[in-house]
């Protein structure tokens, strides 16, 4: 099987190559990444010399580079991982989310339609909205209420897949899943943030209250969601993807704080995010009882194996804090 994979060299989309080469080596893979700052080439030093692993440099937004490689390659799959994916970037910056994440998958469904290209859309639960304390968790079923520049064009971009679905017939599927965490996360968002502060000795930067809540996956487990979808799931359906761990800021950052043996005098309590999403929880059942999927890796063993990955890897993260990463850090924080 030949596979265009976007956003290949970013968080989840690196996860996810090392994953699918490991499991089915026969495959071929180009991954397409623009490589902004959150892409990054060295999360793929493991399979970047194999033979069946291709990289392109290149932008979703860029019609003419797509209909060139779509000339050239006829790809049995796609799994569009590219985004815009910070929600704190997209409130100060929400220009590029439009761009990428709307119009940038909509070039993308376009050349899938030509050669009637199985489509696979990575989303969020976050185009659900916020939920109160007592609210059931999102399912494939709640209506969509996005409440940030990121979500907002997420849920756009999940539209226009479905649209291409029910108007084209495009063979698609679509995931909504809730907080990932695990190796090669960028330190701009809550675990790898916090972690490498406290690896540095740096105060960490909780908002409002701390009591904003989400659910977390072990990206590892994500990967397997979306093979499995892939492999087993049903054309034109959308899984919702869970890991059973609403957790409140609070809650990880104290867990954090005892793992890396430090104390709560290094959370600095900042101003809160404008509009910050309450509540994220995942009604997985479907995923679960339709294709036999659920969670392995439990939260506490899932924040161990990713403090491991952040402590034995400093170099990674190490050359991301410097320059621009500064500039970002600086001015995001400088006002709380
Ligand atoms: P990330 O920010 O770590 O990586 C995004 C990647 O996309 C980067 O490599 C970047 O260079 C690339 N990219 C950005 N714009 C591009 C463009 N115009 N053309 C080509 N490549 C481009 O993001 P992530 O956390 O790995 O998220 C991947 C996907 O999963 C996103 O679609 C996101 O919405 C979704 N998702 C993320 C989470 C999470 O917790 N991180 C949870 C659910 C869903
Ligand atoms: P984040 O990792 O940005 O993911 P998302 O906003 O997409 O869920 O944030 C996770 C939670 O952590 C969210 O409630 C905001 C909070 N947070 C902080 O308290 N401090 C921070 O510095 C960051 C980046 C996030």
């Amino acid at each position: 099987m030949k596979i265009l994979i976007t956003g290949g060299a970013g968080f989840i989309g690196s996860n996810f190559i090392h994953y699918w080469m490991k499991k089915y080596s026969q495959d071929e893979i180009v991954n397409l990444d623009k490589l902004t700052y959150a892409g990054n080439l060295s999360n793929l030093r493991i399979v970047e010399n194999l033979p069946n692993y291709h990289f392109i440099k290149g932008d979703i937004t860029d019609k003419k580079l797509l209909e060139k490689l779509f000339k050239k390659e006829n790809f049995d799959l796609i799994v569009h991982f590219a985004a815009e994916s910070h929600v704190d970037r997209s409130i100060t910056d929400p220009d590029i989310f439009l761009k990428t994440n709307i119009l940038g998958t909509h070039n993308l469904l376009c050349m899938a339609l030509k050669n009637r290209t199985r489509f696979h859309h990575v989303s969020t639960d976050e185009v659900f909205g916020s939920l109160k304390k007592n609210d059931p968790a999102f399912n494939e079923k709640t209506p969509y209420d996005p409440r940030s520049p990121y979500s907002a064009s997420k849920a756009a971009s999940d539209h226009l897949v479905r649209a291409y679905f029910h108007t084209y017939e495009l063979p698609i599927t679509i995931s909504n899943c809730s907080n990932n965490y695990g190796p090669f996360h960028f330190p701009e968002k809550l675990f790898p943030l916090f972690i490498t502060n406290l690896l540095e000795n740096k105060k960490i930067p909780l908002y409002g209250d701390g009591e904003a809540v989400r659910d977390w996956l072990y990206v590892e487990d994500h990967c397997r969601a979306i093979d499995t979808i892939i492999k087993k799931g049903k054309i034109g359906e959308t899984y919702c993807i869970g890991g059973n761990s609403e957790k409140s800021n609070k809650e990880v950052t104290y867990k954090i704080l005892a793992l890396l043996d430090k104390n709560e005098k290094m959370i600095e309590f900042v101003k809160d995010r404008p509009g910050h999403d309450q509540r994220y929880a995942i009604d997985f059942s479907k995923i679960k009882n339709e294709l036999g999927w659920e969670p392995s890796v439990s939260f506490e063993d899932g924040i161990k194996k990713t403090i491991d990955w952040f402590s034995t890897n400093k170099a990674w993260w190490k050359s991301i804090k410097n320059g621009k990463y500064k500039e970002y850090y600086d001015k995001q924080y400088a006002n709380h």
